[in-house]
């Protein structure tokens, strides 16, 4: 079994869903069913903002996003060569208000200093990658005032609570040739992922659960927005 090496394990994430559904996204949701909940007004006001997607996928919702919110830029930030191959082929036209990085979000977010208005992931990196490493880029990529808003599972997949303390889970995944393989999921409680903000610098932290309803594929979510505070030398 692959730990996590080299090989893209999001290869075949969103494949079916590519080949049959070109269409542009007419709806934003940051439920784990995309099909109820809080909307794109989350995110405050995007006109003229410069506003990042961590860990895109196929960036359905920051097409959504670039056409319907007049944002001055997205830049959709994926690592996986074959999530940037499928977003650039149903949104490269929308390029220059839409950007489709391929890069590491603590990478980019390092690079980026004092540059975002607005940073968001539905279930996107914030959810695979170490969050220590993450938040702290996060908020300072951020410009004074900026927000982070993040959907995340509010419990693991199958019912099993989320993590009292800041712990990740090995869950299984794929190779691009089938092989298993494992990748690393953080499923915290909110009072970890409140804790985790403060540590890196975020304000005006608050939480909301999103009930999944029945259904054995259904989750709770846990959404999630916190503030860079406006005093600029407070990271
Ligand atoms: C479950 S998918 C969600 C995609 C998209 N946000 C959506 O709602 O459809 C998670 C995505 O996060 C990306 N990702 C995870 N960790 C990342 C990191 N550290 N840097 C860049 N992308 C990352 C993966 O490549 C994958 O495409």
């Amino acid at each position: 079994m692959t730990r996590t090496g080299t090989a893209d394990l999001w290869h075949h994430y969103g494949r079916t869903r590519h080949a049959t559904d070109r269409a542009m996204p007419s709806d934003f949701h940051w439920s784990w069913g995309q099909n109820s909940g809080p909307r794109a007004e989350l995110l405050g006001d995007l006109t003229d903002r410069r506003v990042g997607d961590l860990g895109t996928g196929a960036a359905r919702h920051a097409a959504h996003l670039a056409v319907h919110h007049h944002p001055a830029s997205i830049v959709a930030i994926d690592a996986s060569p074959a999530q940037h191959a499928i977003a650039s082929d149903l949104y490269g036209h929308l390029a220059p208000r839409l950007h489709l990085a391929l890069c590491d979000v603590p990478a980019h977010l390092r690079a980026s200093s004092d540059t975002y208005d607005v940073l968001y992931s539905v279930f996107g990196a914030v959810d695979f990658t170490e969050p220590r490493e993450l938040l702290p880029a996060a908020v300072r990529a951020l410009r004074p005032g900026g927000r982070l808003v993040f959907s995340t599972l509010a419990h693991h997949l199958g019912g099993t609570p989320a993590h009292p303390d800041v712990q990740h889970t090995e869950i299984g995944a794929k190779t691009p040739d089938g092989a298993a393989a494992l990748m690393r999921r953080w499923v915290l409680q909110e009072h970890v992922w409140t804790k985790l903000l403060d540590e890196a610098g975020f304000t005006r932290i608050t939480t909301e659960v999103l009930p999944g309803g029945p259904g054995p594929r259904a989750a709770d979510t846990l959404l999630v927005t916190a503030f860079r505070t406006d005093d600029e030398r407070a990271v």
